[in-house]
């Protein structure tokens, strides 16, 4: 697996690519691997041709306040793993290869980042908007492939995408998860044992909502309700936000029908998780 650190290089490197007509397959990732983003990465290996990842902690997408220092950095392991699992090619920039001195563009999906996480994390969106806009430029993927468990970020980069008329694919793969059913993510490697038996109450809380909906429940607020009382047994876990929106529109709905998505973030300690599950209401 090759490892590219400047901009230039990659950029150089996906033209050659282009030429030579090669389908590429592309992970974005900020590194902290898990199984999650192998799986993403599997799928472009048997998808594509080449297969490129990224490990990039943006800063752009961190608020003040938040883990942008202490988010996990070990590049040797995920070098490994990426290599395991199929990557052909490792993009890992310096902050100053993604936004060099002088750098003012912003890229803001309007509309669809301002709500759930983004009404928690103000900017967030347009830090991922930003670099990923950035990073397509640079690989001029074939195909992207994100996870659902960043499910408005998978539906922003869907969106700017379509805007900017950018010639790539982006595939939206399930969501990895733990035996208890907590959602895979860097993060977790912040949370102590009792931290940890508590998180997988998120995947619990969001479960119960969807077989409520199968019951034939299709009021949101009870369905949020339902979500609460799971929530309410783990003394540790904080809600942030709980919700039942439009799986396209990301709007909130008062009746669940159609294309579903149920959402919830949590703190726990000083852990911020966010999960969801998505259902057909027909
Ligand atoms: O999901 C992530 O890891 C990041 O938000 C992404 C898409 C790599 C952009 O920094």
């Amino acid at each position: 697996m090759r490892v590219l650190k400047q901009a230039r290089q990659m950029s150089l490197t996906a033209q050659a690519l282009r030429r030579q007509a090669r389908s590429v397959g592309f992970v974005p990732t900020m590194g902290a691997l898990h199984d999650g983003h192998l799986s993403l990465i599997r799928a472009a290996r048997r998808q594509t041709q080449v297969v490129v990842a990224s490990i990039f902690v943006n800063p752009l997408q961190f608020g003040p306040g938040e883990d942008y220092e202490r988010y996990p950095r070990d590049l040797r392991r995920d070098l490994n793993l990426a290599k395991a699992a199929g990557c052909d090619l490792m993009f890992a920039p310096h902050v100053s290869q993604i936004y060099p001195s002088g750098a003012c563009t912003i890229v803001e999906v309007e509309g669809l980042g301002e709500q759930l996480e983004g009404a928690s994390r103000p900017g967030h969106f347009r830090g991922v908007a930003t670099v990923v806009a950035t990073l397509f430029n640079l690989v001029q993927p074939t195909i992207a492939y994100v996870g659902q468990k960043d499910f408005q970020q998978a539906i922003i980069i869907q969106r700017l995408v379509k805007d900017l008329a950018l010639p790539v694919q982006v595939r939206v793969l399930p969501t990895v998860r733990e035996a208890d059913g907590l959602a895979m993510s860097s993060r977790n490697a912040y949370l102590n044992t009792e931290e940890r038996r508590q998180a997988s109450a998120l995947y619990q809380a969001l479960s119960a909502a969807k077989e409520h909906l199968r019951r034939g429940e299709r009021g949101a607020q009870r369905l949020v309700e339902s979500m609460r009382e799971v929530l309410d047994r783990c003394p540790l876990l904080r809600v942030d936000y709980l919700a039942v929106v439009n799986a396209k529109t990301l709007e909130p709905l008062t009746e669940a029908r159609g294309s579903v998505a149920l959402l919830g973030a949590v703190h726990v300690g000083t852990t911020r998780l966010i999960d969801n599950v998505l259902v057909d209401v027909s």
